[in-house]
């Protein structure tokens, strides 16, 4: 908890955003956390394709995506401030501020398992193993803390 809120802190000030407590809706985190998460699906659809065989497996791709995901999931969970609950046609749901223990070690589990496939995926057959343990974490999440669409 701490720690997510001195990150939260470091990455406002980073961003030149002033919590002046006067705003009702925090736009800027929706923001934010709206382009954090967009960066780690552009980094993951490489190696989606070559989940699917539709892409030749290649590693370079794999190993960018694991590192920005481990960059980019601590300052996303930083990014759900009391005052960000709605407005910027946020998809994030009410529950997260309900159990948002659990909404933040999820983001931890994805950023371990991103860490522990850089060395668990050596070659194709590994990378199809251990691929899904990484990205089950976005979908396990989305179900539970995300608005269908
Ligand atoms: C711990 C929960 C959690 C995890 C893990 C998670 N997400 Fe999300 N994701 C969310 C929530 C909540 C939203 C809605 C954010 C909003 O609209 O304010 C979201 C929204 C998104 C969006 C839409 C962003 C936009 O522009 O509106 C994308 C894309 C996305 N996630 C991709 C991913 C990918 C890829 C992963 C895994 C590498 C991932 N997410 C892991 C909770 C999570």
């Amino acid at each position: 908890m701490l720690r997510a809120a001195v990150l939260a802190i470091a990455i406002s000030a980073l961003a030149g955003i002033t919590f002046t407590g006067a705003s009702a809706q925090n736009l800027e985190a929706i923001k934010a956390r709206k382009a954090l998460l967009k960066e780690m699906a552009d980094a993951t659809k490489k190696p989606g394709a070559m989940m699917k065989q539709e892409a030749p497996f290649d590693p370079a791709p794999v190993k960018a995506a694991l590192a920005k995901i481990q960059a980019n999931a601590p300052k996303i969970a930083a990014l759900f401030p009391d005052d960000s609950k709605t407005g910027g046609e946020t998809e994030a749901l009410p529950s997260i501020w309900e159990k948002k223990a659990d909404f933040t070690e999820r983001f931890e589990k994805l950023a371990a398992a991103a860490k522990a496939a850089e060395t668990s995926i050596t070659d194709e057959f590994s990378f199809q193993e251990e691929w899904p343990k990484v990205v089950g974490n976005c979908g396990g999440c989305h179900k539970q803390y995300r608005k269908d669409k």
